[in-house]
């Protein structure tokens, strides 16, 4: 086999990252956006060790759930993998590649894993867009499959009407900036719970002397506030400009503020029932500890049915929302302390009966984590994913400590992508 070769495969499954498996006499075939059952001609276009990658040349017979794209952009665009699947196949697919995730990682877990599905237009409550400018003119979308090329995106279908006439506005006004357009690199776009109000974060090469231009990107731009990232790559610093710097969402009758450089659950349907599944998977009573504790959803969320909540959070402008979070809640036993997870934690003295939640980036808690997590010897541990194989990785971590799984759901926070979030609750057997 070798690089540029054309191939006749059956994609046998879809695996992580939305890629397909085939087989071509006993070599592994990874086929870009390859769905199940497609009969394809592929271009292979690299090859590892251990496996091949492919690109789709032509779909010869269509797998039995592949449909046209809702999105024009579908075939150019990176963001969405699955555009082409049939939304309850994308279903039974990423609950295959869960359960198929943990057990690589030698987890095996045989029991239900209950799916919870999103509607599959204007879901995104939060989303980083990209800006490049050539002769051809201002691109202002996401990058393409594996590139890093920008691919322009008049409509995408994730974002809600207020998110697209924000970024219609801003469009307009970048290609009267030209100069400022090649320095903007990418527009961080967060709206609120319900009233549409859309809070934008800007970040390039832009440093203070620019503030007066990026103040006039607003110009026909329906925004609630702007910021920007400025200074030198290594010291930037975030720089309130207009309006709003934060944005307010209601979860289960919560109230958080969000700033525009603090994380929150980007879908915005489906974060109730997340925040449900972490209330109803923590026994009430004893402490919570919340490590990667973001703004203080799940610390909230937890709060009433514990004696203590203690967050824990690396990024200083979401330990103050989530400390002003709590505090506009009347919730005196609910604190957060900033600083990383695993060094803080070490400073923490165990108490009995501690619950732990841990919703961790996409690289994971890691292994020495999940061993001082077992080492307090909680009551459970709660482990929000957004990374199958991580979350393999360190739950097999826990295994030796006698944390096994006791249930495990999936919630498709990001429909039409590859990405997925669960809940994994443990318990010691
Ligand atoms: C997936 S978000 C979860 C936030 C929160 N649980 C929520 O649901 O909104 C992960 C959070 O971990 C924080 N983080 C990442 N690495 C960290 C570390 N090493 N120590 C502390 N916090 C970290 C990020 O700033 C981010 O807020």
């Amino acid at each position: 086999m070798r690089t540029g070769e054309l191939l006749e495969v059956t994609v046998e499954k879809g695996i992580y990252r939305g890629l397909g498996l085939a087989r071509v006499e006993g070599q592994a075939l990874f086929v870009v956006r390859g769905l199940p059952g497609d009969r394809l001609r592929v271009r292979v276009s690299a090859i590892e060790r251990g496996f091949v990658r492919a690109t789709i040349d032509a779909v010869l017979e269509a797998g039995p759930h592949r449909r046209p794209a809702p999105c024009p952009y579908a075939d150019s665009c990176g963001g969405c993998a699955y555009q082409e699947l049939d939304y309850p196949a994308q279903l039974v697919l990423k609950e295959a590649v869960l359960r198929e995730s943990l057990g690589r990682g030698g987890v095996v877990w045989t029991g239900a894993i209950p799916v919870h599905a999103s509607p599959r237009e204007g879901w995104r409550s939060r989303a980083t867009l990209h800006v490049a400018l050539s002769g051809a003119g201002l691109r202002l979308g996401l990058r393409g499959e594996a590139s890093h090329r920008v691919v322009d995106l008049p409509r995408c279908l994730q974002l809600s009407e207020a998110m697209t006439g924000v970024v219609d506005g801003l469009r307009r006004s970048l290609e009267k900036r030209p100069g400022l357009a090649t320095r903007v690199q990418d527009v961080r776009l967060l709206e609120s719970g319900g009233a549409g109000r859309v809070v934008v974060g800007l970040d390039g090469e832009l440093g203070p002397a620019d503030a007066p231009q990026l103040l006039a990107l607003q110009e026909g731009a329906p925004l609630a506030g702007l910021g920007a990232r400025l200074g030198p790559p290594r010291n930037k610093r975030y720089v309130h400009l207009a309006g709003d710097d934060s944005v307010v969402s209601e979860v289960l009758g919560r109230r958080y503020r969000i700033h525009s450089e603090s994380f929150f659950q980007g879908n915005r349907f489906l974060v109730e029932a997340l925040a449900r599944s972490v209330r109803d998977g923590v026994a009430r009573g004893g402490r919570v500890l919340d490590l990667f504790s973001g703004v203080g959803l799940f610390a909230l969320t937890l709060a009433e049915g514990a004696d203590s909540v203690l967050g824990i959070e690396g990024n200083a402008q979401a330990v103050d929302d989530a400390t002003f979070n709590a505090a506009s809640a009347g919730l005196g036993h609910v604190r957060f302390r900033s600083g990383d997870v695993a060094t803080t934690l070490a400073t923490v003295p165990a108490e009995r009966a501690e619950r732990i939640v841990l919703d961790p980036p996409r690289s994971g808690a890691g292994v020495a984590l999940m061993r001082a997590v077992a080492a307090r010897s909680p009551e459970s541990i709660l482990y929000v994913s957004c990374d199958p194989p991580t979350l393999a990785r360190d739950l097999k971590a826990l295994e030796p400590s006698g944390y096994r799984l006791a249930s495990l759901e999936l919630f498709d926070l990001f429909p039409d992508t590859f990405h997925m979030e669960s809940v994994a609750v443990l318990r010691r057997f």
